[in-house]
């Protein structure tokens, strides 16, 4: 894509989430091409918490557009709400450029969307599949590390999408306004189960990692065992036994639509990972 309708870049960005998967990766890539940003996280200056609405105002004080990624999920009961309040804010104070990020499948993700596109906003959606990075950069690393990866998932596809693909996209998408009213279905180019998922990172390191199918009873009962709170256990027990029972089991074809090239696949980001040594350091999952 070409930035011929490219906005002025005088103003920052703000990156809800911008120390996290995609915010932290869209921030690079706007730092690379000198675009100004500021992060919106709890860690931001000034500091922004979905929490804490007095926060969100001066997040999006003086800004030019914003990439709105929801957390714990926005997939949650209130999600929709919060994401909607959020937009509409931005917008009466001038903030028309928003691109959100969503999740595949999940019906209060979809219901978000629709809320998000009914706000005033100059809007994309990009919508994603499983994160690759979930392997390497939250709670399944430690599983990795420790040589056993259980979760309540069998033989079910899923084509995991890089979060560098999605960071390219929402990108493109938020210096360049042929993107305004798009909703892109970001995947990788390829089915895999978590099985073969993680055969593939085991081979590339080298090491024994098995991979478990175990009852959605099992995964809520270790993960209490964790001391995670009960809305988190309920929350990851929906996303695997809902989101991953077959319903998203093929590809689209956002990243193409979007960049004009193909997604990276699977393969990529392991060997990518595995070179940062970080499924190598044992110590790290005990
Ligand atoms: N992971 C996936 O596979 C996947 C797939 C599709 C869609 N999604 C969607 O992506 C979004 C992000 O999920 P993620 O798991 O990838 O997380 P993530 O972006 O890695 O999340 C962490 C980010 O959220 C910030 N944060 C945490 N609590 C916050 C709060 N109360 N207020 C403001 N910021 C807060 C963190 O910064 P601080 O700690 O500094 O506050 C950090 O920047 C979710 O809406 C999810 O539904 C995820």
């Amino acid at each position: 894509m070409t930035s011929s309708n490219s906005i002025s870049t005088a103003k920052p960005i703000l990156i809800v989430g911008g120390t996290g998967k995609t915010g932290r990766r869209v921030a690079e890539r706007l730092d690379a091409q000198n675009v100004p940003v500021r992060i919106g996280s709890r860690s931001g200056s000034p500091a922004f918490d979905w929490e804490d609405r007095n926060t969100w105002l001066p997040a999006l004080d003086g800004v030019k557009a914003a990439y709105i990624t929801y957390y714990p999920d926005i997939a949650i009961p209130g999600a929709t709400e919060t994401v909607e309040a959020f937009a509409r804010l931005a917008v009466d104070n001038g903030v028309k450029r928003l691109v959100l990020l969503s999740g595949r499948g999940e019906h209060e993700a979809q219901r978000a969307e629709k809320a998000f596109q009914q706000s005033g906003a100059d809007w994309t959606i990009v919508r994603a599949s499983w994160f690759a990075q979930n392997f390497s950069e939250n709670v399944m690393l430690a599983s990795i590390l420790a040589g056993e990866l259980a979760l309540p998932v069998g033989d079910v596809g899923e084509p995991f999408v890089d979060a560098n693909d999605i960071a390219d996209v929402v990108a493109a998408a938020l210096t360049d306004d042929r993107h305004i009213g798009e909703l892109y279905e970001v995947t990788g180019p390829r089915l895999l189960t978590f099985a073969q998922a993680t055969e593939e990172i085991a081979s590339a390191v080298k090491r024994d990692i098995r991979y478990v199918t175990i009852t959605p009873e099992q995964f809520s009962h270790g993960l209490a065992q964790e001391q995670l709170p009960p809305e988190i256990v309920g929350l990851l027990n929906e996303l695997f036994t809902q989101v991953l029972d077959g319903r998203n089991e093929y590809l689209a074809d956002g990243v193409q639509r979007a960049l004009g090239r193909a997604p990276r696949d699977f393969s990529h980001y392991v060997q990518e990972t595995a070179a940062t040594g970080i499924w190598s350091d044992i110590s790290e999952g005990q």
